[in-house]
């Protein structure tokens, strides 16, 4: 871990975070409702559905359905990360075991390429480890190319491609 990734502080986060994270996630959500060519909210709306989704995500990924960390600088909140951890029974390929799906990181402009996302990263890795995990994964956008850049340089790999059709 190198000195920049040691300033950064990682907490569980709590609904007192909601404020604050919501707007990180109604960012790229109206950016990638863009790219799905889904119509745009109205300010008010666009930011009710991201209240609501980052909402419901702090009261599912708890205890045993996953958690949701916070990293700050100083006092400061300036990232976040959700987490989802899947128990997959065993079959004839593979033996049972446990993974985590990241479900939203967001750091905030202003503090990125400071190593947050990075410490974010490796808190997951270190908590879904010790739920005896032995994967983590995650689903993000073909023109998320940061976050493409950011997650190989974790480590990360691609493993599957999906393509969609909208039917009219
Ligand atoms: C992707 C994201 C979480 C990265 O967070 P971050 O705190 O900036 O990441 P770090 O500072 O730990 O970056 C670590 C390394 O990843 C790579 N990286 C990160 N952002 C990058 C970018 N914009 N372009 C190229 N490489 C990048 C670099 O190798 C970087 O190391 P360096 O700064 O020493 O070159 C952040 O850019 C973000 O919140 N983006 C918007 C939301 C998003 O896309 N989330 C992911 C959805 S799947």
């Amino acid at each position: 871990m190198t000195s920049r990734h040691r300033r950064v502080r990682i907490r569980e986060a709590t609904p007192a975070d909601l404020p604050w994270m919501a707007p990180l996630f109604e960012a790229l959500m109206n950016r990638s409702r863009a790219w799905f060519g889904l119509p745009t909210f109205s300010r008010e709306k666009s930011r009710r559905a991201a209240r609501n989704y980052i909402g419901g995500q702090l009261r599912r990924f708890r205890g045993p359905r996953g958690f949701a960390l916070v990293a700050e600088l100083g006092a400061r909140p300036v990232g976040f990360v959700t987490v989802e951890l899947h128990r997959s029974p065993a079959d004839d390929q593979v033996r049972a075991y446990t993974s985590g799906e990241v479900q939203e990181l967001h750091v905030q402009r202003g503090f990125r390429r400071q190593g947050v996302g990075t410490a974010l990263m490796a808190a997951v890795e270190r908590r879904v480890r010790s739920c005896r995990g032995t994967l983590v994964s995650l689903y993000t956008h073909p023109r998320l190319r940061a976050a493409h850049r950011f997650y190989g340089q974790q480590g990360y790999q691609v493993v599957s491609v999906k393509f969609d059709k909208r039917l009219p």
